[in-house]
C-alpha cells in the first residue's frame, strides 16, 4: 500500500465499542471555555456597546448567538495571567466611577466598564452557563478572596453582600467553582511563589472559603505546562499541602508546530499533541494518586484542565505591548488565526478529554473570542467561526449528557521526533442519552487516508450511520474576514453500515478530524 500515490494510499484501523467498557459519564463542565481580560476578548469581543449588534447592556448579539452554537457551558473568568494583579472591586458599582489600572500580565490598559455583574448578565443570556471564578493569589491574598467571595455568594446582611444587592443583585450569584489563583509556578505570574508558599497559601484560602461557604468547589492551581522544570514535584508539594481543602487540580496545555532544523515546522509531533496531553492527564492522575494514598484521605481530587488550545505562543501576534508610556486599551493580541491542521489537532485534544473523563472532571478551552479564540470578531463588523469552532461544536453537541466507552482500538503507528511512536489513529466513543453512538476519531497521517472500521454495540436498534470530516488538501487554510466559511465540516460519504453485523466503515483523510454518528 505505502508505494502507491499518495492520493490512493490507505491505511486502515478498527474500533471496537462496547457499553461493558465504560469509562465515565460526560460531566458537561467538560465544555467549558474562558473568558480573560486579555485583548479584545472582553472588550470589542463579547462587549463592544457601539456595534450595530449590541443590546442594551453592550453585549454583542451575534457573538452570543456563536456561543450558543459552539455549546460551551462553564466559563473560566476573569483570568488567566490577568487575575493576579486584578482587584474585583474595580469591576463592581457605577461604571462612570470605576478606575483604569494597569494590566501587567498584558502590558494593556484595564477600563473596569465590565466586571463580576456583567459577566453574569452576559451568562445569563448566552443561556444560564455556569461561572468559574478565579481569585487574585499573585498581588492579593486571604483577606481579598474572602471579600469577594462573601460579595458573591452571601445572601444579605453584611457589607459586602449588601454592596452587591446595591448595585443591583439581589441574589447571590452562587458561585460553585473557584480558581485559587492561575499558574503560580510561571517565573511570568504576577506574584509567582514557590510550591511550598503556594500550597501554604492555597491550604488557608481554602479553608477560609469553606468557612463562608462550604459547598464551594476549588480548583488549586497544578503545573501551567506538562514541560515545565518542575513539573511533577509542584503537583506533590502543593497536594500534600492542600489536597483534603480542594476538589481540583488544574492543568494547562497549549500545542503549536515548532520549527525544525531545516526551517520547516514539525508537522508529525504536532498532530501527535493528543498523547502528550494524554500522558500528562496520566501523570497528575498518579501525582493524584499517591497523594491520596500517603495521607490515607478518604476524599477525591480531579483534574480542572482548564486552559487548552493550539496557541502559536511565540509569535507575533502574542508579543505584548512595550513601553512606560503605551498602555493600550484592548489590543489586537493573541489573535491566532487557526489552520485546519489546527482545527484536526484540536479535535485530538478534545478527544483525549474525553478518554480521560474519569478523571478529568471540567475542562476549559483558553479562550472564547479573538484570543487564541473559536470565535472571531471585527469591531463594527461581522463575527466568525474559527477552523477550531467545528470540532468543539459537534464534540459537544453530540458528547453531552453521554456516557463515554473505553476506546478499544487497533492502529498502525508512526513516528515522531518528539514523542517516538504513536498511533496514526485516536478515537473515542459516546453513548448518547438518546441511544445513538458516536465515535470521534482523527486520522493523523500526513500522507495517507484510513479505512476505518468501527464495531458498534448489536443493539438490533441502529438503522444508520452518518459522518461529518473536517479536511482540506490545503493544510493551511483558514477562516478569515475576507473568506469566512474556507474551511468548514463536510458530510463524508464514504460511511457505510451494515446492520447484519453492526460494522461501520468509513474513509478518513489524511490529517482529518471526524464525528461519525450511529443511531
Ligand atoms: O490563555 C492565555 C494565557 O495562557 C493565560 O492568561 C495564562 O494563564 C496562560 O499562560
Amino acid at each position: 500500500m505505502a508505494e502507491q500515490q499518495s492520493n490512493t494510499a490507505s491505511d486502515s484501523s478498527r474500533l471496537i465499542v462496547d457499553d461493558a467498557f465504560e469509562v465515565a459519564p460526560v460531566n458537561d463542565r467538560l465544555f467549558g471555555s474562558f473568558v480573560e481580560h486579555l485583548g479584545r476578548c472582553v472588550y470589542d469581543g463579547i462587549y463592544e456597546p457601539s456595534h450595530p449588534e449590541a443590546d442594551e447592556d453592550g453585549f454583542r448579539k451575534d457573538v452570543i448567538e456563536l456561543v450558543r452554537e459552539l455549546g460551551a457551558t462553564t466559563i473560566r473568568y476573569p483570568g488567566g495571567n490577568f487575575v493576579s494583579g486584578y482587584r474585583w472591586e474595580d469591576g463592581v458599582g457605577p461604571k462612570e466611577s470605576r478606575p483604569r489600572r494597569l494590566d501587567l500580565a498584558w502590558h494593556s490598559t484595564e477600563t473596569n466598564q465590565f466586571g463580576l455583574h456583567e459577566m453574569s448578565q452576559w451568562l445569563d443570556k448566552v443561556g444560564g452557563n455556569e461561572l468559574m471564578e478565579a481569585v487574585n493569589l499573585g498581588t492579593r491574598g486571604l483577606e481579598e478572596a474572602l471579600d469577594l467571595l462573601e460579595y458573591a455568594n452571601v445572601p444579605s446582611g453584611t457589607k459586602l453582600s449588601d454592596e452587591r444587592r446595591a448595585n443591583g443583585k439581589e441574589n447571590p450569584f452562587g458561585i460553585k467553582m473557584w480558581c485559587l489563583g492561575n499558574e503560580m509556578d510561571g517565573p511570568w505570574q504576577t506574584g509567582h511563589k514557590s510550591a511550598e508558599d503556594y500550597g501554604t497559601l492555597a491550604a488557608s484560602v481554602a479553608a477560609g472559603m469553606r468557612m463562608i461557604d462550604p459547598d464551594v468547589e476549588l480548583v488549586v492551581c497544578g503545573s501551567s505546562s506538562h514541560m515545565m522544570d518542575t513539573f511533577g514535584k509542584w503537583e506533590e508539594t502543593v497536594l500534600e499541602k492542600a489536597y483534603d481543602s480542594v476538589d481540583f487540580i488544574s492543568c494547562h496545555a497549549y500545542y503549536h508546530p515548532e520549527f525544525q532544523a531545516d526551517g520547516t515546522r514539525d508537522m508529525a509531533s504536532f498532530l501527535a499533541s493528543g498523547v502528550d496531553m494524554d500522558g500528562f492527564i496520566k501523570d497528575v492522575a498518579a501525582a493524584i494518586d499517591a497523594t491520596k494514598a500517603r495521607l490515607k484521605s478518604d476524599h477525591n481530587v480531579f483534574i480542572s484542565f482548564d486552559e487548552w488550545n493550539v496557541w502559536y505562543i511565540d509569535e507575533e501576534p502574542s508579543k505584548n505591548p512595550e513601553g512606560i508610556g503605551n498602555w493600550p486599551v484592548a489590543p489586537r493580541l493573541l489573535e491566532d488565526s487557526y489552520t485546519a491542521a489546527d482545527a484536526v489537532v484540536f479535535g485530538d485534544l478534545m478527544i483525549t478529554l474525553l478518554k480521560n473523563a474519569d478523571r478529568v472532571h471540567a475542562a476549559s478551552l483558553a479562550q472564547l473570542v479573538n484570543v487564541i479564540a473559536p470565535i472571531m470578531t471585527e469591531p463594527g463588523g461581522p463575527a466568525w467561526r474559527q477552523t477550531t469552532f467545528y470540532p468543539f461544536s459537534m464534540t459537544a453537541r453530540y458528547a453531552k449528557n453521554g456516557t463515554v466507552l473505553e476506546p478499544k482500538l487497533t492502529s498502525n503507528t508512526y513516528a515522531t521526533a518528539k514523542y517516538g511512536e504513536v498511533p496514526v489513529v485516536n478515537s473515542v466513543a459516546v453513548r448518547g442519552a438518546d441511544g445513538s453512538v458516536t465515535i470521534f476519531v482523527v486520522n493523523r497521517s500526513l500522507e495517507l487516508s484510513n479505512d476505518f472500521e468501527i464495531q458498534v454495540p448489536d443493539d438490533g436498534n441502529f438503522t444508520e450511520a452518518t459522518a461529518q470530516t473536517l479536511h482540506e488538501e490545503d493544510l493551511l487554510a483558514r477562516n478569515t474576514l475576507e473568506n469566512q466559511d474556507r474551511v468548514i465540516l463536510h458530510t463524508n460519504d464514504s460511511v457505510t453500515f451494515s446492520a447484519d453485523d453492526a460494522i461501520v466503515h468509513v474513509t478518513l483523510p489524511p490529517v482529518s478530524w471526524t464525528a461519525v454518528h450511529v443511531r
